[in-house]
């Protein structure tokens, strides 16, 4: 089962694994510098090219693999529409988003134009190709239709990106830049990261804890609520709409996460596994703090619209949002499932016929505790030190954090070398 699709999913996720690790050397090498210009103003070159070697070099790439390895798990061991594809729409995606972090950081704007149509492309790719699979296979259930919206807010996000970045180059939309740039983020943060990771934790949760006959009710309210608040957050600014608008599309994302959070103790609940391992523990604490935070937001927004709108309040709910839950999961998650996939890749057939190591071997789970709490403890120190404009934690709490994630993408990257 694995043998037939390993090569690709591991392909994307040893380039994401690199991005990632550039990404923190980077980090590493003007830590004060670059995080104090990021938390006064984003939006310029350097923060660009960094979020996107973030958001696309690394979540994404990590996120395409997983789906090219999940969805044909998930249908049955029914083949992708095509590898072929698979591997052309790698190239294409990975040359794009070179080009555009590359644009970026050399503030150019023609090749930011030329490559973030170029990234677009790639993502039509993937979509055409997990859309045939899904559509072929017509198994419909909570993972495979999250998987559907995910893949469909990811093209959309792209879409704006595109429409941006062409913008960069010819100018083309003028203030209309902003409303897309609002619309750009609701699509690819919420929609795209959202729905994936909710969906992919309703099979990778139960599989990891032995969990059967939890109640799957709350999987369509998540998904609901979810919906509705990237639709409306992205219209809201897409249309110039009042304020309250935006914090409609605010409480049902917050609606979605709480109920995530708590259809994600009931999996627990009826779990059959009582250590699953450290990865899947952080993946559950992070889901708990990312409902938490949104829902302290909904009512703060409401009493300080301003405070929350403002240029500090973004950059930390961005940070906690991107960094903190899809970082964090990401990370955890795949603390559990490279293991899992190069065990069964590299050993699975000669399992029980000669000596091999055992699962548990291939990585230790003390170090993925202590350096998924070392990340996690990092980011709040960095958040405190946006939140206080203090440089001193900006510097001490990014330096751990860019440090702490080399060692624990090194942790990952040496399960290759079992
Ligand atoms: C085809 C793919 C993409 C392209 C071409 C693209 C392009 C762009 C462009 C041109 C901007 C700058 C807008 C401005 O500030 O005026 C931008 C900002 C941003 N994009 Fe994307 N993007 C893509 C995918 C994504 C995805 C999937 C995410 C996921 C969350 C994302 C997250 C962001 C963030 C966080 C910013 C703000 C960064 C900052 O202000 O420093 N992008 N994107």
């Amino acid at each position: 089962m694995v043998s037939r699709v390993s090569r690709l999913p591991f392909l994307f996720f040893l380039t994401g694994l690199a991005s990632f690790a550039v990404f923190q050397a980077w980090s590493l090498a003007d830590v004060s510098a670059w995080l104090a210009a990021f938390s006064e103003e984003p939006r310029y070159p350097s923060g660009w090219s960094r979020a996107h070697l973030f958001v696309l070099g690394w979540a994404t790439m990590i996120a395409m693999g997983a789906v090219y390895q999940l969805v044909p798990v998930v249908l049955q061991n029914r083949q992708l529409f095509s590898r072929k594809l698979g591997y052309a729409q790698y190239a294409v995606f990975a040359t794009g988003f070179a080009g555009l972090v590359a644009g970026f950081r050399a503030a150019d704007v023609k090749t930011v134009g030329l490559f973030a149509s170029v990234v677009f492309a790639g993502i039509l790719l993937f979509a055409f190709n997990i859309g045939a699979t899904l559509i072929a296979a017509n198994a419909w259930n909570s993972v495979t239709a999250g998987c559907a919206a995910a893949v469909f807010h990811l093209v959309m996000a792209g879409a704006a990106g595109m429409l941006m970045g062409l913008n960069f180059a010819f100018e083309w939309w003028g203030a209309f830049h902003d409303r897309l740039l609002g619309a750009h983020l609701w699509f690819g943060a919420a929609g795209w990261f959202g729905f994936l990771i909710t969906s992919f934790s309703y099979k990778l949760l139960p599989m990891f804890h032995l969990s059967h006959g939890h109640p799957e009710t709350l999987q369509r309210f998540v998904a609901g609520f979810l919906l509705t608040g990237v639709w409306t957050g992205a219209l809201s600014f897409l249309l110039n709409a009042p304020a309250w608008c935006h914090w409609i599309a605010l409480s049902c994302t917050a609606a979605a996460f709480v109920l995530y959070a708590v259809h994600l103790a009931q999996i627990h609940r009826f779990r059959h596994k009582p250590m699953p391992g450290a990865g899947i523990r952080w993946s559950r604490h992070l889901a708990i703090g990312i409902a938490t935070v949104t829902a302290l937001l909904v009512p703060l927004s409401a009493a300080f619209p301003d405070a929350v709108l403002g240029t500090r309040m973004a950059v930390i709910i961005g940070w906690l949002y991107l960094w903190g839950w899809v970082g964090g999961t990401i990370l955890a998650y795949l603390s559990k499932i490279i293991p899992f996939l190069w065990w069964t890749h590299k050993y699975g057939s000669r399992a029980g016929r000669e000596k091999v190591p055992t699962m548990a071997e291939m990585i230790d789970d003390r170090k993925v505790n202590a350096l998924l709490s070392a990340i996690v403890a990092s980011l709040f120190v960095l958040v405190a030190g946006f939140g206080w404009n203090s440089p001193l934690l900006q510097t001490l709490g990014g330096t751990l954090l860019a440090a702490g994630s080399l060692f624990y993408a090194g942790l990952l990257a040496a399960v290759f070398a079992k």
